[in-house]
């Protein structure tokens, strides 16, 4: 049987590379060169790797904006919990885009989609919509005047549309062979994300002739679809295919998934200080047994989630994650230290944020518009 990735299952990848090849999809360094000939410095996560695959990244976004085409970021959240270090992963790179790109964002809640799956209660989703997401997204940087957020259940007709023609345009083999489930709530799910995806580029929406789709790999399933769905559709709406990033999964702090339904190993954006503190400090680390062993045969960041939070998002200086790389690989630095270290960056963190967010979420309810059931 063919090998599947599940959207809505508990993905843990062990091999990046290998899965990028079984799914055809391209190592993300290939485009770093093209980056910079256009004049753009890639982003920390690009450089670091943590961005590792695309799509069409190259036709769509560097062609795209040579050409002087209008090229779009589009990305979605499920309104299922709290806004966690995974999402900020993601919040990063629409910054990014926006920032450095000059890229218009676009940002679905998938409250359909935490309805159906997920069976989020409708007020319970819109209000994690808007003062989760929303607001943390602007807390973290994002231009509410350069960026369109909308629920999906809340879009308008032509959107609606191209969910309606694109039911028309797959099979039942097709939607089984790429997600192995056919249950109502996954098959619209599905085919409502691929209008999220491709809808910037109706005139109805602005028109855009480029859409470029950060996620992280667990979602490709959809942006496969959309694919197939789009070549499908020439002769009944002019569309192209999406371009389309595959970030790493951050891990949470007990090496397993990082989740809202987990919150000992996750650290959500809006956690009290102390409580994160609390968190990081029992969180697993590539340390030896005792320190004796640690100084003699030096630690193994590879390993560590305290290293992992470094790299995706404390130490923005890549000589200084460097050197704290070095310290721990030659036994120099040890895990109590060096959690403490990670602590005082995280709380400062986190204390700048959360001191922006009040008034953030005060916002957040002017930018949207809410559903009315
Ligand atoms: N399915 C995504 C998730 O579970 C959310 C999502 C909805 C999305 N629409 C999207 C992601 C469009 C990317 C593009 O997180
Ligand atoms: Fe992780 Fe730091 Fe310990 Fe190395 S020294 S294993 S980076 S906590």
């Amino acid at each position: 049987m063919a090998e599947r990735l599940d959207p809505w299952g508990t993905l843990e990848v062990k091999d990046y590379d290998r899965l990028r090849r079984v799914f055809g999809i391209r190592p993300f360094q290939e485009v770093i060169p093209k980056l910079r000939e256009a004049g753009f410095e890639p982003s920390l996560h690009m450089r670091r790797g943590i961005l590792f695959g695309h799509r069409d990244f190259d036709k769509v976004v560097l062609e795209g904006l040579r050409s002087g085409g209008r090229v779009a970021v589009l990305t979605g959240f499920m309104p299922s919990g709290r806004f966690h270090f995974g999402h900020k992963l993601t919040a990063d790179q629409l910054i990014y885009y926006q920032r450095t790109l000059g890229l218009k964002v676009f940002v679905a809640i998938a409250d359909a989609e935490a309805f159906a799956v997920r069976r989020i209660p409708r007020r319970e989703a819109v209000r994690i919509g808007v003062e989760e997401y929303i607001a943390n997204l602007i807390a973290l940087g994002l231009d509410p005047d350069e960026t369109e957020f909308y629920f999906q259940t809340n879009r308008g007709a032509p959107y609606y549309r191209l969910i309606q023609l694109a039911s028309g345009r797959v099979t039942a083999a097709e939607m089984e062979a790429i997600y192995g489930d056919l249950a109502p709530a996954k098959v619209v799910s599905a085919l409502t994300q691929v209008a999220d995806i491709l809808h910037p580029q109706l005139e109805e929406y602005g028109g855009y002739t480029g859409v470029l789709v950060p996620v992280g790999v667990d979602q490709d399933p959809h942006l496969r679809l959309t694919r197939d769905i789009v070549d499908r559709l020439s002769g009944v709406v002019r569309l192209t295919r999406p371009a389309s990033t595959y970030h790493k999964l951050i891990r949470g702090l007990d090496g397993g998934k990082m989740s809202s339904s987990r919150p000992d190993y996750t650290i959500f954006l809006t956690d009290p200080p102390e409580v994160a503190r609390r968190k990081l400090m029992r969180a697993l680390t590539g340390g030896r047994a005792t320190a004796e062993e640690q100084r003699r045969l030096g630690g193994v960041p590879e390993a560590c989630t305290v290293y992992d939070l470094y790299l995706y998002h404390l130490v923005p200086d890549d000589e200084e994650l460097a050197r704290i790389y070095r310290d721990c690989r030659s036994g120099a630095l040890l895990c109590g230290e060096c959690k403490r270290m990670a602590a005082e960056r995280l709380l400062e963190f986190l204390e700048a944020h959360q001191s922006k967010l009040e008034e953030a979420r005060e916002t957040a309810w002017s930018l949207v518009e809410p559903p009315s059931f």
